[in-house]
């Protein structure tokens, strides 16, 4: 039996819950009673307990996962006391695991990014250092992908905001179909379906760089192509460019400085 205990039930942890008791076999959940009308909304829905404190949550689980935001982990990490044999694993972005390590006081620390897909067990789900415990936990969430160093990592926390930034990129082409007449239901079958099937065709096709596959559609006197170029004019990609740049920066500055002043503002 799994004894999973959860600080910091907000909207990411949530959503993870809900994904690992989908078909969890033998999984207790102990909630933190901060975020107290999720944790409760949790204890209704599913069989998770809400707990009166956190060290009540960590004195019943062997298995810690963090969900507060950055500028809450130092006052988390002081509320608590774990023990030598438990695993914390951290959502956290920007913190590295030797600073966790340094705030929780022990030496099992693994960090975790996952997408609000986790709810529906489809999300992303990277992990640092490699962790078979960690792993097995939080593999049903969806697709596992362990980096190799914690730089890795950080360039995993920018990918997991590409997701993101995703929702607005379809938004604005669902809307571009709206404006020109189609339905909103059938404008988002479409431009979510397609994201889908270019996803699904790319890791189909995984020996091929992915840029190839875009040129064997976009050939030459296509409409595909004809839309490239102008995307090309108005340099679309260099935007997404300069957006991953500002947050790898930030990202790395906070896990360099190591620092958790002043992060009230970096969250994810
Ligand atoms: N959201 C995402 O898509 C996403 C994706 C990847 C990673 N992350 C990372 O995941 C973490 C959580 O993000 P989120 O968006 O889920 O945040 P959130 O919705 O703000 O949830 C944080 C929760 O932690 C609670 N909390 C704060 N301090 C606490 C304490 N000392 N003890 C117990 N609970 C405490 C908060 O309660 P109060 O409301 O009472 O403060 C809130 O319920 C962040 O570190 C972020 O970097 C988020």
């Amino acid at each position: 039996m799994i004894k999973l205990g959860i600080l910091g039930v907000g909207d990411l942890t949530e959503k993870m819950v809900r994904g690992l008791l989908r078909d969890a076999g033998e999984m207790e959940v102990f909630l933190s009673p901060r975020g107290r009308e999720k944790a409760c909304t949790l204890s209704r829905d599913l069989s998770c307990r809400v707990m009166p404190d956190n060290q009540a949550v960590v004195d019943a689980a062997d298995i810690i996962l963090i969900g507060v935001r950055p500028g809450q982990l130092i006052e988390l990490a002081q509320q608590v006391t774990l023990r030598n044999d438990q695993k914390l694993i951290s959502l956290v972005s920007g913190v590295s695991v030797n600073e966790l390590r340094r705030l929780f006081g022990i030496q099992r620390c693994v960090r975790a990014m996952l997408s609000y897909a986790a709810e529906i067990n489809r999300s992303t789900v990277a992990i640092f250092p490699a962790d078979a415990e960690a792993q097995a936990l939080l593999r049903p969430l969806g697709n596992l992908i362990s980096l190799a160093s914690e730089t890795e990592f950080e360039l995993a926390t920018v990918s997991a905001c590409m997701n993101g930034w995703f929702y607005f990129l379809l938004h604005d082409l669902q809307h571009w179909l709206i404006e020109k007449g189609l339905p909103p239901e059938r404008a988002r079958a479409l431009v979510t379906s397609s994201m889908e099937d270019c996803a699904a065709y790319a890791k189909h096709q995984d020996s091929l760089p992915i840029r190839d596959l875009g040129q064997s559609i976009a050939t030459p006197g296509t409409f595909t192509a004809q839309g490239l170029e102008m995307l090309g004019l108005h340099q679309a990609n260099a935007a997404w460019n300069a957006a991953c740049e500002v947050v790898f920066d930030a990202l790395l500055t906070q896990s360099g400085r190591g620092s958790l002043c002043n992060l009230d503002t970096a969250e994810h």
